[in-house]
């Protein structure tokens, strides 16, 4: 236990990646970029990577050692990336010193009206001097220098604290607002930390990016762009090129981080990678691989795991009829083309070609549209694409059919709107009606949209399949048409063809959502310097705004429900987990028994032999519990929480539930005396026979009057 006790929470974080990895890596022949984790750092870290090399050296079998050498980790732990085949990695696995060795995996890209609409207004309360000092580090696809997101205008030398380095390659220059520049891609001699696809100048300006007058993408969602703490400072550690991001270069970019002294890690890459740090809050998107259940791959509890959802603006797109009855149809896209009111020939993509076959075309695949027929005209596909066939076969425009991702616009390199097969099925019987079917399809527009906020349907679902009792996502926040800087190099669309260059563009994903809570975290964090990450979650989790449960995924949709950054500041209680918890957790999950790593088990962990406690016991701010199904169950919490609001204050429980639970706190009135005083009380949950896969959700508010510290219940079979 004492070796146990120990370990700082990044090895912890390093070892838990190393399950998931190994819980998804295939043995390979091949040889592949491999993790080596080798623990804390040594007393001396001199010549750490000489040390590295000696050590493949011994392994490596026709290569050079020194060549095989991916990254040597040094600053913040021990251990290094190399590219191994299978007979390597075992004889690495081996060797003295070595606690595991797992694969790298390559990770993709998920791809401001939002601060106002969770009310963080431009004029709220801030403590500019404090938020000055907060350092988020942004680990992404790097960052556009020259934004006027990222200009210092107004703003002092770096804090003290600050060790990091402006390392951004050739003609990159940092400032005193983007402070620090590193790159882990390996992209030649001109290799920059310059941003080419947009997505990290996007996140970086949502958590962080200056107040930008007549923003705007060709006039849409024009207004202010600013991030959640204009006045906080960004590092950016590009991890991600056009080809995706990989683990080894992302626990470099950790590495570092960590050791440049940032307070706040915002990332936003499908990854399931799980580290959070030192006292470092780290918050990560959810995924977009929703909507099915058990999707997210953010599944560590020391992460804050986001949720995507609506704003109360959308941006949408209107199809005229040339029918003469002016039909019109709405679908999403966010368009910038303009037709000016002209119409134009309409053929559905089944007619459309020879080469292919009609279900083929129907849905214009890959190389079926015949530019003979479909060139100048508005070509109807029967299912969503990049708009990528239509612009090759030099169509003016589309409109697709779909009903999925109908719950956020897309940017298209070509004149285009997505529509509910409802409407697509109008656009047709209109086709079939005439000889000479026409439509227009117009520029996109901005509505209200009274019944946000909704999740998305792109953003990951729990359960969590990796602790059952851990509720995941954490939180929700938007991530649904948002606007903030880009990458001028970058195609708006995605598609190479398209040649639009813009400043700002709208975006849809996890990866929107995860910066607006690193925005928020850091606000919280701009009032409260000393408090812990996860009195910060905590406090995140415990003010949101409790969110429409319509479909039965209930908190495995949302977590604790929207983010309310305002609230936030002032949560009057907080659930405190420490690092000993989280490691006592581990024990509980008994990981350490199906981690087939015999260097894991051995000397550098000890769990007690039986371990009596679950991962229900840790202090988490929502509780959970998977009970089998068709039985009757009981189950409890035990929870202690830290008065962070006033000295003298009582708290009342209030619990609100799905008829079919039984739930009782106890006690439930908690008198505390002075601040930072903590009281445990034990929820308890029954309930008779469940059926099989469904979820039942109900609710803790502790309230004093003043502050309602609020946390979901979620019981559901498997
Ligand atoms: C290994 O590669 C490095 C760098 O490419 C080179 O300096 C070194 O001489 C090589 N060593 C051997 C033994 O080939
Ligand atoms: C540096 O990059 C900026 C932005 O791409 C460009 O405008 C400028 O010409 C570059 N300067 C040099 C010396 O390459
Ligand atoms: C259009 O006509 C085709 C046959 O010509 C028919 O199969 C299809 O169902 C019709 N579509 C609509 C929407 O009326
Ligand atoms: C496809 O072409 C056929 C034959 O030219 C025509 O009868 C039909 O209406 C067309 N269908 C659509 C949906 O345009
Ligand atoms: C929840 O959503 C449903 C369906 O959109 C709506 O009818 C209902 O009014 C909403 N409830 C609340 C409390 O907003
Ligand atoms: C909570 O449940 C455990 C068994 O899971 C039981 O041993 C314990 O007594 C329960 N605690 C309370 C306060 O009911
Ligand atoms: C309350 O609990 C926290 C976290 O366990 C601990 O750090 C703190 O010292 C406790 N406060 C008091 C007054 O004991």
């Amino acid at each position: 236990m004492a070796i146990l006790r120990s370990l700082s929470f990044s090895h912890i974080s390093v070892i838990f990646l190393a399950i998931i990895s190994i819980q998804c890596g295939a043995i390979d022949e091949e040889r592949k970029v491999h993790i080596v984790y080798m623990g804390a750092l040594p007393e001396s870290q001199y010549s750490l990577t000489s040390h590295h090399i000696n050590i493949l050296e011994e392994v490596v079998e026709e290569s050079n050692a020194t060549e095989s050498l991916v990254h040597s980790y040094k600053r913040s732990f021990n251990g290094f990336a190399a590219k191994l085949n299978d007979r390597e990695r075992q004889k690495l696995a081996r060797k003295e010193g070595v606690v595991s060795v797992f694969p790298s995996r390559s990770l993709q890209l998920q791809t401001t009206r939002s601060w106002d609409f969770m009310g963080l207004t431009e004029t709220v309360k801030r403590v500019p001097e404090v938020e000055g000092d907060v350092i988020i580090g942004v680990i992404d696809s790097g960052i556009w220098p020259e934004s006027e997101s990222f200009s210092d205008e107004g703003f002092g030398p770096p804090p003290k604290k600050w060790k990091g380095a402006c390392n951004g390659g050739k003609n990159f220059t940092c400032n005193n607002k983007l402070i620090g520049a590193r790159t882990y891609t390996d992209l030649g001699p001109d290799n920059t930390a310059r941003d080419t696809v947009g997505h990290g100048s996007h996140t970086a300006s949502t958590a962080a990016g200056n107040k930008v007058k007549d923003a705007g993408f060709y006039g849409l969602a024009q207004g202010n762009a600013r991030g959640g703490v204009p006045s906080a400072r960004i590092a950016a550690y590009k991890v991600c090129a056009e080809g995706g991001c990989s683990d080894a270069d992302i626990l470099a970019a950790f590495d570092d981080a960590i050791a440049d002294g940032v307070d706040i890690i915002s990332i936003s890459l499908g990854s399931s990678l799980a580290i959070d740090m030192n006292g470092i809050l780290t918050s990560h998107s959810a995924g977009n691989s929703g909507p099915g259940l058990g999707t997210t791959a953010s599944v560590a509890p020391w992460l804050l795991s986001v949720a995507a959802s609506s704003t109360d603006r959308r941006i949408i797109d209107k199809v005229v009829l040339g029918d003469g009855t002016t039909t019109t149809l709405v679908g999403t896209s966010v368009n910038s083309f303009d037709l000016k009111g002209e119409k134009f020939d309409l053929i559905y993509g089944k007619n459309a070609s020879l080469r292919c076959s009609d279900d083929d075309v129907r849905l214009c695949k890959n190389g079926c549209l015949d530019a003979n027929l479909v060139k100048g005209k508005v070509v109807v596909c029967d299912e969503v694409s990049k708009g990528e066939e239509p612009v090759h076969a030099r169509a003016l425009g589309t409109i697709m059919i779909d009903n999925r991702f109908n719950d956020f616009g897309r940017i298209y390199p070509l004149p285009a709107t997505l529509l509910i097969p409802e409407n697509g099925e109008k656009v047709k019987s209109y086709m079939n009606s005439t000889r000479n079917p026409q439509a227009n399809i117009l520029k996109s527009e901005a509505i209200h949209d009274s019944i946000a906020p909704v999740v998305a349907s792109f953003s990951s679902r729990g359960p969590n399949v990796i602790i059952a009792e851990i509720i995941k996502p954490d939180i929700s926040a938007p991530g649904v048409d948002i606007l903030a800087a880009f990458s001028p190099l970058a195609s708006p669309s995605g598609i190479k063809s398209d040649k639009r260059s813009v400043k700002y563009s709208i975006m849809s994903g996890t990866s929107m959502a995860c910066p607006h809570v690193t925005g928020a975290a850091a606000y919280v964090k701009s009032f409260h310097p000393e408090w812990s990450p996860s009195a910060i979650k905590s406090a995140l989790m415990t003010t949101a705004w409790p969110m429409n449960a319509t479909k039965n995924e209930l908190e495995f949709a949302y977590g604790a429900g929207h983010i309310d950054p305002v609230k936030a500041v002032n949560p009057g209680l907080v659930y405190e987990t420490l690092k000993s918890d989280y490691i006592q957790m581990l024990c509980n999950i008994n990981y350490y028994d199906s981690w087939r790593i015999r260097e894991i088990t051995g000397e550098r962990i000890s769990c007690p032999e039986a371990s009596q406690g679950s991962a229900k016991d840790l202090n988490y701010p929502s509780m959970g519990v998977m009970v089998t199904g068709e039985k009757a169950f009981k189950s409890n919490w035990t929870r202690t929480v830290t008065n962070v609001g006033s000295a003298n204050s009582i708290y009342k429980a209030t619990v609100t539930s799905d008829p079919k639970l039984q739930i009782t706190v106890n006690p439930d009135v908690l008198s505390f005396q002075a601040l930072n005083e903590n009281k445990t009380f034990v929820v308890t949950v029954a309930g008779g026979e469940l059926p099989d896969n469904t979820v039942y959700s109900a609710s803790l508010v502790w309230s004093d009057g003043t502050h309602s510290v609020r946390s979901p219940i979620v019981v559901y079979t498997n």
